[in-house]
């Protein structure tokens, strides 16, 4: 039993050369650690590395959101300007709406940390009630990044009819109307995840 309601979260790496092994996969670590630091829900986590292929990014994305049922899904990877770097271009692909104002609020909050900030083609999208968020391909990106952005999230989240979603205030404030803020609710029994086989569609 837990009092915050499960999160279903997918975690997409897109990595011609991790998912060959020619190095260890270093964002769904990253990824998934940042999440649990940060998020109160207990989380239900759905990770894949893949190469960077657009059919099969496009593949997988549908997946989480459609078969795991996912409300979340963060990509890292693949949205630089180099011929195989085609994350952005999968994810529009799968996209009801797009929220500019996320890859906006990437880059800004990103050229604090480094010029080369502006090379990252990071949009974020709804599909259906998942929102799916690109992010670029290094650890120390991926949490310069979430840092800059998941204050949003939430409330986000919320209206897309995802789980109510909060964050530790100590590591970070999510950004909600007054009206729309919950007291804790009622202890609540995990459900078990859904069949989300990675067959293809
Ligand atoms: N954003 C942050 N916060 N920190 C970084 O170090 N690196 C940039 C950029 N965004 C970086 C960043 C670099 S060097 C590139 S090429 C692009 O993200 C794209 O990275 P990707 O191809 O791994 O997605």
């Amino acid at each position: 039993m837990s009092t915050w309601e499960p999160l279903r979260v997918g975690l997409l790496s897109i990595s011609d050369r991790a998912a060959r092994g020619q190095y260890e996969d270093a964002g769904l670590p990253a990824l998934r650690q940042w999440l649990e630091q940060t998020l109160l829900n207990p989380l239900q986590i759905e990770s894949q590395l893949i190469p960077d292929e657009q059919n099969l990014i496009e593949h997988h994305l549908r997946r989480l959101a459609d078969h795991c049922a996912c409300s979340l899904i963060l990509t890292t990877g693949g949205t630089g300007p180099s011929p195989r770097d085609v994350t952005p271009e999968a994810t529009l692909a799968v996209a009801d709406k797009i929220l500019p104002g996320f890859g906006e609020q990437m880059r800004a909050h990103s050229l604090h940390y480094t010029p080369t900030a502006i090379l990252s083609r990071q949009v974020a999208v709804i599909r259906g009630r998942c929102l799916i968020v690109n992010l670029p391909g290094q650890p120390k990106a991926i949490q310069e990044t979430l840092d800059g952005i998941f204050a949003a999230v939430p409330y986000c989240l919320e209206l897309i009819g995802a789980p109510y979603v909060d964050t530790d205030p100590a590591r970070l404030r999510s950004h909600r109307p007054r009206s729309a803020q919950r007291p804790p609710p009622a202890p609540v029994a995990e459900p078990t995840a859904p069949n989300c086989g990675k067959a293809a569609d």
